[in-house]
């Protein structure tokens, strides 16, 4: 069952993936799902800052997969300009995926699952305002359904209202 996060600002965009980047394990893998701008970039760098990346993490876009040392090891990727299926093997990505580090991968969603991978996708679609945002989370196999409380717990300050919260300050 996906969980499904609101946030406001890029920041709190960057707060929700630090929370998320505590419960990663080595050879997590991460799929960002989302338009143009949506914030999978944004994303990559909470996360990253999260792991104690110290380099600033920029849009792989033109590099197709960059490397990150922190806590543990983050391969981040894009493959928006990849149009076919050997291109991302070409990349090494299985060997990746069997590694130690912890795979971020913007617009993967099409080539993770023909590699019969478990991973968690973050689904960021665009919400009322300009910088609204409702994230979805999604785990995928059984490595990541068996994490799902502790998703729930990790996205729980950013949960989406359900129906009329009272209380509001
Ligand atoms: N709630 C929010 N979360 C994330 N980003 C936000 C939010 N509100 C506004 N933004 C803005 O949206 C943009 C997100 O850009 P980002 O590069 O992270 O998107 P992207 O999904 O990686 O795009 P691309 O598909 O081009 O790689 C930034 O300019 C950021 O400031
Ligand atoms: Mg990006």
């Amino acid at each position: 069952m996906p969980i499904t996060a609101a946030t406001s600002s890029i920041a709190q965009t960057r707060e929700l993936a630090a929370a998320l980047a505590e419960l990663a394990r080595p050879g997590d893998l991460f799929l960002l799902v989302g338009d143009l701008g949506a914030g999978k970039t944004a994303f990559s760098q909470g996360f990253g800052a999260a792991l104690g990346v110290q380099e600033p993490i920029t849009s792989p876009t033109f590099t197709l997969a960059r490397a990150y040392r922190g806590r543990l090891e983050m391969s981040h990727l894009d493959v928006y300009r990849l149009a076919q299926l050997d291109e991302v093997l070409d990349l090494g990505l299985q060997e990746l995926l069997d590694g130690d580090a912890v795979t971020l991968i913007e617009w993967g969603d099409v080539i993770a699952p023909a590699l019969g991978a478990d991973y968690l996708e973050v689904r960021i679609g665009f919400g009322e305002a300009d910088d609204d945002r409702v994230i979805t989370l999604t785990p995928r196999g059984g490595r990541w359904s068996a994490r799902t409380r502790a998703l729930t717990l990790a996205a729980a300050p950013w949960a989406a209202a359900t129906g009329d919260a009272g209380g509001e300050a």
